[in-house]
């Protein structure tokens, strides 16, 4: 199904309603897209079940399609197969909308020995350099050439190797995996990522048929293997930035909610910080509950890094939390150098938010209804939850960026009690 908000669309959004009853999540937007990159790698469909319904993954279907795929809805989830994939020349048009497509560099430069990709798009949250992935690709055996609009990778094979990435990136660690899975002889990888998406990458290939021990770690290594068999069906781990999302808007609104399908081992770092709030947290299985108590409090300080440390994906909707608490938070962001737009917007409603140069500093009041932008995605959640906090009426534009995440974003908050509508200008 595509994705049905159009590019203009706002939301009206009437504040102050107590979020209540039981919100089930998503998939992992970032597992599933990966794991559609990964499949390029493997003879025979893969179904990835329960995939989220979001205008990234439409997107990058869109890419796999436009190079030989076939990619099709079936209910909940998408089947791709990449047998028929004849070209590793990535359109421009198509890379610019979503950062993910350069996830698509390693599988094709193990599966053609080439690639050619152009810069990719993606949210504006600051530089968002790829010499790591690139450093990688050269030391599994590849020439890599580059011009203001293009990379070319080329490897006459791909030969396993010791790899210290020089930060532990997702996107680089995805890429190097990948190309490594099918490359002659071991390669390890230090300071990888180990993020829940990349090791359910991880998890997709080895039961595809990689050698792949570590993962979930900072060291990974990989046997290299001839060919990887798919037929088989994947479940992406819970979306753990939405489930995160949700739990910041309850707090942030007020209100009881059990998030169903959630995987409370992966946000461990922002549930201990929820278990010093004004909530209290129950846990059982797969449902995470929260029951707010009083007015949200200041975080004081938190410090965004890689995982399992404070998810920098969660940034701005704790930003957003805190603008409406009591007491003061310190946010230090050590993972993109400026994904700081949204604290514009948020000044909008009243906010007392200052930006410094590697975070923000918020004094919590109480919000007024806003008309705001939303900018990028994870911002553009911020914005929904300040609107849904703030005394009045609220518009936020640009909300094709909130469902390039988040799959029904409008219909499940509704159905806790908020009050949104999708307008058109
Ligand atoms: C992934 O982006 C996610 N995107 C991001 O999700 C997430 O914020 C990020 O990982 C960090 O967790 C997808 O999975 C599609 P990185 P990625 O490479 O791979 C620097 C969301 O809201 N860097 O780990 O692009 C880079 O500039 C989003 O869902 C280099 O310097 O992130 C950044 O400062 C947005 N050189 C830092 O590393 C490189 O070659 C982390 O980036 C690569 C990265």
């Amino acid at each position: 199904m595509i994705c049905e908000i159009s590019f203009m669309s706002s939301y009206e959004i009437r504040g102050k309603k107590r979020l209540e009853g039981e919100y089930v999540l998503q998939r992992a937007k970032n597992s599933a897209l990966a794991v559609m990159c990964a499949s390029v790698l493997v003879k025979g469909g893969t179904l990835i079940k329960d995939c989220p319904d979001i205008s990234d993954v439409d997107n990058l279907s869109a890419i796999l399609t436009r190079i030989g795929a076939v990619v099709r809805r079936t209910g909940d989830g998408l089947y791709v197969n990449t047998d028929g994939v004849y070209s590793s020349y990535l359109p421009e048009d198509l890379c610019e909308k979503l950062r993910a497509s350069l996830f698509l560099a390693g599988p094709l430069v193990a599966r053609f020995k080439a690639a050619s990709f152009a810069y990719p798009g993606g949210c504006s949250i600051g530089a968002r350099p790829i010499d790591i992935h690139l450093d990688g690709f050269s030391k599994l055996g590849a020439e890599v050439g580059k011009n203001e609009k293009r990379v070319n990778v080329f490897a006459s094979s791909t030969i396993g190797a010791k790899i210290k990435l020089r930060y532990p990136s997702v996107g680089a660690t995805l890429n190097v995996m990948c190309c490594a899975v099918t490359a002659k002889g071991e390669t390890v990888v230090e300071n990888a990522a180990a993020e829940p998406e990349v090791k359910d990458v991880a998890d997709y290939l080895s039961l595809c048929g990689a050698k792949i021990k570590g993962a979930g770690t900072s060291v990974l290594i990989i046997d290299g293997v001839e060919k990887l068999y798919g037929g088989k069906s994947f479940t992406p781990v819970p979306d753990r930035i939405e489930c995160g999302s949700v739990l910041l808007a309850v707090l942030a609104t007020g209100g009881e909610v059990a998030v169903r399908g959630a995987n409370p081992a992966n946000i461990c770092n922002l549930l201990q910080k929820l278990r010093d709030n004004a909530c209290k947290l129950h846990i059982n299985n797969d449902i995470i509950s929260i029951i707010t108590n009083g007015r949200a409090k200041g975080f004081e300080k938190v410090v965004t890094a890689p995982y399992p440390a404070f998810p920098t994906d969660l940034h701005p909707q704790l930003a957003a939390c805190a603008a409406t608490a009591a007491g003061r938070t310190e946010i230090t962001e050590t993972v993109f150098d400026s994904r700081f737009n949204y604290a514009r917007q948020l000044k909008r409603f009243g906010a007392d938010v200052t930006v410094n140069p590697n975070g923000v500093t918020i004094n919590g009041t109480d919000l007024t209804g806003a008309n705001v932008k939303a900018e990028d995605l994870r911002g553009g959640m911020a914005l929904c939850i300040a609107a849904m906090a703030a005394e009045g009426v609220s518009t936020v534009e640009g909300v094709s960026h909130i469902a390039r995440g988040y799959a029904s974003f409008k219909e499940k908050f509704n159905a806790l009690g908020a009050s949104i509508a999708e307008i058109d200008p």
